[in-house]
């Protein structure tokens, strides 16, 4: 166990813009709040913050991460794509198909999970959370932070997340070998800026639609738990900004921002 090589990283990207400039750290409180502040300073598109540890990781919904030294990935990435504020969590979307396809070239039982969690065999292994600064409806830069389990033993996640770990997974625990962070964290910055370039390049619709492709709950029926209501219906898809689309029982379909959602 030892802490993430930049030099190591560095040397096994073949990317443009995306980990040309890498900010490597042994503890923070949280990837994303160092990266918030690197960005308000100015650092470039495509900037990287590495964490071997956090001592307050953030997940969705205001809950923690479990991020302990020398075995997974805490990274956060800072982008300053020229759009609009409103289409700013398509940057999660991207984050979450990359993440996917990184994992996928390993283990195939892979998917994504509304809004940005990635599974393997059903049971979690990263989330995604996404911060951004705007001014009069334009994105100054957006922060993309992601946590992957990659070494987390079962003893490890059971004695760290309780409960939680019923529902969580590492990629060792999937492949049964130790992963080299360096060499998985090369890989994922280099699916980041395919994906983030597809968003650039082709736009929000083609986004949309490699996620849904990942997407474990398609036509599925669930039942979604959110601003403390709960409702059932079949998982029809995704909006153009990312948000849940469910058709419930009576014919109408609701949208939902933010939430957690179970399949029947
Ligand atoms: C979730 O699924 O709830 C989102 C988890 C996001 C965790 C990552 S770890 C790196 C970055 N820094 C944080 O504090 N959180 C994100």
């Amino acid at each position: 166990m030892e802490t993430m090589g930049t030099e190591s990283i560095k040397k096994l990207l073949k990317t443009e813009t995306v980990g040309k400039t890498i900010y490597s750290f042994e503890e923070v409180g949280s990837t994303n709040e160092v990266a918030y502040e690197l960005a308000r300073h100015g650092a470039p598109e495509g900037s990287i913050i590495i964490a071997d540890s956090q001592t307050r990781g953030k997940g969705r919904l205001q809950r923690r991460w479990i991020s302990p030294p020398g075995v997974n990935l805490y990274m956060s990435v800072i982008f300053r794509p020229r759009i609009a504020a409103k289409d700013a969590p398509l940057l999660t979307l991207v984050a979450s198909i990359a993440i996917a396809q990184a994992i996928k070239n390993k283990v195939d039982d892979t998917q994504i999970k509304w809004p940005n969690d990635v599974l393997i065999q059903g049971k979690k292994v990263a989330g995604v959370l996404t911060g951004m600064q705007a001014s009069q409806d334009k994105v100054d830069f957006v922060i993309v932070g992601i946590g992957v389990n990659l070494n987390m033993t079962r003893e490890m996640m059971q004695k760290e997340m309780g409960e939680v770990s019923e529902i969580a997974t590492s990629l060792r625990e999937a492949l049964g070998h130790e992963i080299e962070r360096e060499k998985f964290t090369a890989d994922l910055i280099g699916e980041l800026e395919v994906w983030y370039q597809e968003f650039l390049q082709v736009g929000k619709s083609r986004i949309i639609n490699e996620w849904m492709k990942r997407w474990g709950a398609i036509d599925r029926r669930v039942l979604v738990r959110f601003d403390g209501r709960e409702i059932e219906g079949i998982a029809s898809g995704i909006d153009e900004n990312g948000y849940l689309l469910v058709k419930k029982n009576d014919g109408t379909m609701e949208r939902i921002i933010a939430g957690d959602v179970i399949l029947l």
